[in-house]
């Protein structure tokens, strides 16, 4: 059984095959990205109508290398998904046109995939993870706790009130003025960072409710960076390091509070799992895996290359819907916002 998957919600332009042998075991066939991190670095954040264009021209080249390096003609898949959402509504229509496009010529079941989803079923495609699982969804748009308790199947314990994690990493970037996408450019500040200079906020630990807040500790590290400008480079580095310290902390806190929460609904969980673009911060990667010795449960983050987004995980969450009999019409719709 093999999948095509399209991913164009933000500014990749992804797509990938993926397949299952008869012994169950999962493949990633072909797994190409075209990153527009270039188009919209001049502006410090991602352009809506770049994006789309950019989706276009670049959707079809990236699906032809996809089957190029599976070694796959079209007529050897089962069928193709595309993230229909959430996301930029025109990236999203240039990968869901596409899909429909090819199902329609090839008659091969079409399958609307939500973004969430793929990353949420990412750590199945890798490793041997049974459900139910608490996942820890930490991405540029999302920040949330869920329990997957199956294909299609979650429960939301937690999520932020004011600012994704990823967002606070961009926007703590974009004021020290280091490059556009802002974590990994924070995170590579921390390493030469002292943690400790700064004491930042760690907002909500504690609460038994496994929310999260990231807007304090953004304007916290402002209002230090303006006091005490003109900053150095080590100013920069330890701004870093202690911001970084302080979302390890908060993230370590709120999955705990995540992992009561999943216990009090009567789940228990086989494993914690960390995804999405943030989950490729490895002083986060280390704390999570920390909880989890805590909690006597193993600790699962994908590869470094399927944290961020990527075509594997939409191909990945179309086979797991395909194998359930989960396929959609030529009517699914874009859709902007999308809870899981
Ligand atoms: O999942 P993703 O690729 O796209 C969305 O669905 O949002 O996540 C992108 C986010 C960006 O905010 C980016 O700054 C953040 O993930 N990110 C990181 C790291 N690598 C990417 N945040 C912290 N540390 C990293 N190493
Ligand atoms: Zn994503």
């Amino acid at each position: 059984m093999r999948v095509l998957g399209i991913e164009t919600t933000c500014d990749e332009t992804a797509a990938a095959i993926v397949g299952v042998d008869r012994a169950g075991e999962a493949k990633i066939l072909s797994n190409e990205i075209l990153s527009q991190i270039a188009a919209h670095a001049a502006y410090g954040g991602v352009v809506p109508e770049i994006a789309a264009r950019a989706h276009v021209e670049a959707i079809d080249r990236i699906v032809a290398r996809a089957f190029e390096t599976a070694g796959l003609k079209v007529s050897e898949i089962d069928a193709i998904a595309a993230a229909a959402g959430p996301g930029l509504v025109g990236g999203v229509m240039v990968g869901l046109t596409s899909a429909k496009a090819i199902a329609l010529v090839t008659g091969k079941p079409f399958i609307a995939v939500n973004h969430l989803e793929g990353h949420a079923l990412t750590a199945r495609l890798t490793d041997d993870v049974a459900f139910p699982y608490l996942l820890l969804l930490v991405s540029g748009g999302h920040t949330q706790l869920l329990a997957v308790r199956g294909v299609g199947d979650y429960l939301r314990l937690g999520t932020t009130i004011d600012d994704a994690v990823g967002e606070a990493f961009d926007k703590i970037a974009k004021m020290l003025g280091l490059p556009y996408p802002g974590g990994p450019s924070v995170e590579r500040e921390a390493l030469n960072g002292d943690s400790e200079r700064f004491e930042f906020p760690r907002p909500m630990s504690g609460r038994p409710k496994p929310d999260f807040s990231l807007s304090g500790l953004k304007t916290a590290v402002r209002l230090m960076a303006e006091r005490i400008a003109p900053l150095s480079d080590r100013d920069v580095a330890d701004l870093c390091a202690s911001f970084q310290a302080a979302v390890v902390d908060v993230l370590v806190d709120r999955t705990r509070a995540g992992l009561r929460a999943c216990r009090e609904a009567g789940i228990s969980p086989s494993t914690l799992v960390v995804a999405g673009g943030v989950a490729a911060n490895q002083a986060i990667r280390s704390g999570l895996t920390r909880l989890a010795t805590e909690a006597g449960l193993p600790m699962v983050a994908p590869p470094l290359a399927l944290c961020g987004d990527n075509g594997a995980m939409i191909a990945w969450a179309g086979l797991e819907r395909l194998r359930l009999g989960l396929i959609d019409d030529m009517g699914a719709l874009a859709r902007p916002r999308w809870p899981l």
